[in-house]
């Protein structure tokens, strides 16, 4: 078989990405009917709200909140478990790295009844960096603290070094890095085998064969499209009290020192005691823009339903780009949103991921954790 040089498998990739996007229309997108939050009880308290990634870790929080404890105790005790998963590759331990093969961590908090906030960006070599921020806004009188002082403030607080980078997120990083340029030297010369092959070698001893494949079709799909996952975490307890918290190791690949939306107090998380709380995942460079986490908020202040003020933020990230549906399915992003009386929501930029499969949030409502479908205010999937 032909052997393709590093260029030729990123330029076919990305043909095929723009015919995948060619279905251009214009004009103002038209929120998709919502077709509901799967029969849920909507207005209950306590409640809880995360992103999809977050499903398995809300029993751990509503617990809490079914004890009596505190809201920020209860979304820290949820994310801390995903943070701590090296199978999660957009959080904490495990998280794929900037572009220099460094995993550098972004979380914010906000604690609805003291009104304080805290967050910490570009945080190394520390595994959770949620806990991190709720000390910088419990310990400090700072809200946001960034890279080397950030980690100095967390070893000052008795957390740990440790190599965040995980063998899997490591070998992915290393095929990006081949793949990026025939004109570096990274990667074989211009005589190596086909891209496969050569990935195929990055891996470890000792894989099954299904092991391999599942292993290379994902290093396929995050060199393809750098994933922006991150986990936010929204909750309100039996008073009305209501924290969250965000955290994430940001986009893949990224420039070091790139900070996204996670750890930005209005844009990746807001919370107001008196109206509600608001979260995003995806691309933060879009929800910065719109303010998106506090916008969805002051929605709600004005009588909108947390779906409806979800689609608001969304809109605007719309019109960012004049409603322009080739350039708006080069990204995803959802917010999620949960008002003072326990009515949740939550809408993406696209109604369905890239495998076809709808976008959905996490929701616990005291009985029981389950996923209900976003709203979308655009039909179909990202590029
Ligand atoms: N929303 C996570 C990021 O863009 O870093």
């Amino acid at each position: 078989m032909k052997g393709w040089t590093r260029r030729q498998f990123f330029l076919t990739s990305l043909a095929s990405g723009l015919a995948a996007a060619a279905g251009r229309v214009l004009g103002a997108p038209e929120a998709q009917a919502f077709q509901g939050t799967g029969g849920v009880p909507q207005g209950k308290r306590p409640l809880m709200v995360a992103s999809a990634n977050g499903l398995r870790a809300l029993d751990r929080g509503m617990a809490i909140l079914q004890q009596g404890g505190d809201t920020l105790d209860a979304v820290l005790a949820t994310v801390n478990l995903v943070e701590d998963d090296p199978n999660d590759t957009s959080v904490g331990y495990g998280g794929l790295p900037n572009e220099d093969g460094v995993v550098e961590l972004d979380a914010s908090v906000m604690h609805g009844p003291t009104r304080r906030a805290g967050a910490v960006a570009s945080l190394r070599e520390i595994k959770n960096p949620s806990r991190v921020a709720r000390l910088v806004m419990e310990r400090t009188d700072h809200v946001l603290l960034v890279g080397p002082g950030a980690l100095r403030f967390a070893e000052a607080h008795g957390f740990e070094r440790q190599n965040l980078l995980t063998e899997r997120a490591r070998t992915a990083w290393l095929a990006w890095k081949e793949s990026m340029s025939d004109r570096d030297s990274w990667g074989p010369g211009l005589d190596s085998p086909e891209w496969r092959e050569r990935t195929a070698r990055l891996l470890p001893a000792g894989l099954s064969e299904p092991e391999r494949e599942e292993w290379l079709a994902w290093i396929r799909e995050v060199i393809l499209h750098p994933p922006t996952g991150t986990i936010n975490c929204l909750a309100v307890d039996s008073r009305g009290n209501l924290s969250g918290t965000t955290t994430t190791s940001g986009l893949a690949w990224k420039i070091a020192g790139r900070v996204g939306d996670s750890p930005l107090i209005g844009a990746g998380l807001y919370v107001d005691n008196d109206v509600g709380a608001a979260g995003s995942t995806g691309r933060g460079e879009e929800c910065i823009k719109v303010n998106g986490a506090h916008t969805v908020v002051e929605m709600m202040r004005q009588g909108k339903t947390p779906t409806e003020a979800c689609l608001e933020a969304l809109h605007r990230v719309a019109r960012n780009y004049g409603n322009d549906r080739t350039r708006l399915r080069r990204f995803h992003l959802l917010f999620y949103a949960l008002n003072k009386d326990g009515v949740h929501g939550g809408a993406s930029l696209w109604g369905a991921t890239r495998g076809g499969r709808p976008r959905q949030y996490a929701i616990h409502d005291g009985t029981a954790a389950r996923l209900v479908d976003c709203a979308a205010l655009l039909e179909g999937a990202e590029a």
